[in-house]
């Protein structure tokens, strides 16, 4: 029997992150989360938008806990892990009308960022939103001296991960088809981005 994984920033984060995608996925269906982590957002959020489906994701290292939880908790609107590492090829072929990544593009490398956004487009329908959370420069300059700090802390774990520009984030999407269409400020210092396909 798998322990369930606990993400307690997952608890932290979860209600600002909901005021937000409940908004921006009310006319949504079926979501994709990358990086689904513990599973702990999925099943929190699909719980409070019993109106979609939410596919959740990740590396295969990270199932066995999503299921735990799943096989405990799933409100009935979860769906267990697909395998999706962002740098290899997608391995379904299901359509999204809306992609959701919680603290994901700081932890996976610059290049692997760019694949991310290469697979979100595939994923999504015409029209389809993205939401990515996390924190992000912007005009390259960190936000605040709290994620200068968490930026050299990543860095010193492993030099391929950091707080990602905004600005770079948008020209992978725009090279992809998709166009930003908001921007959300959030709790400690991190934002929503949302970026549409068109
Ligand atoms: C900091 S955790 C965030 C987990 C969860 N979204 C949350 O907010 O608690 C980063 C997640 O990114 C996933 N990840 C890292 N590299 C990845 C890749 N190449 N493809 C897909 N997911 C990846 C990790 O497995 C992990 O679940």
């Amino acid at each position: 029997m798998v322990t369930k994984p606990d993400a307690p920033a997952t608890e932290r984060n979860r209600n600002a992150i909901l005021e937000v995608i409940r908004d921006e996925f009310q006319d949504c269906r079926a979501v994709l989360e990358i990086g689904s982590g513990s599973g702990q957002h999925a099943i929190f959020f699909a719980s409070r938008m019993s109106w979609l489906t939410w596919q959740t994701s990740d590396l295969a290292a990270n199932h066995d806990g999503i299921n735990a939880w799943l096989a405990d908790a799933n409100p009935g609107n979860v769906q267990a892990p697909l395998e999706l590492d962002v740098e290899e090829p997608l391995q379904t072929n299901d359509k999204f009308d809306a992609v959701f990544s919680a603290n994901t593009a700081h932890i996976m490398s610059i290049a692997a960022v760019e694949c991310m956004f290469r697979i979100v487009a595939r994923c999504l329908t015409d029209g389809g939103k993205f939401c990515l959370y996390g924190p992000f420069n912007q005009n390259g300059e960190f936000t605040s001296d709290s994620n200068r700090d968490f930026d050299a802390n990543l860095k010193s774990q492993n030099p391929a991960m950091g707080i990602r520009d905004l600005e770079v984030l948008d020209g992978f999407a725009e090279a992809n088809d998709l166009h930003r269409a908001g921007l959300y400020a959030m709790p400690a210092n991190n934002m929503i981005a949302v970026w549409i396909k068109s």
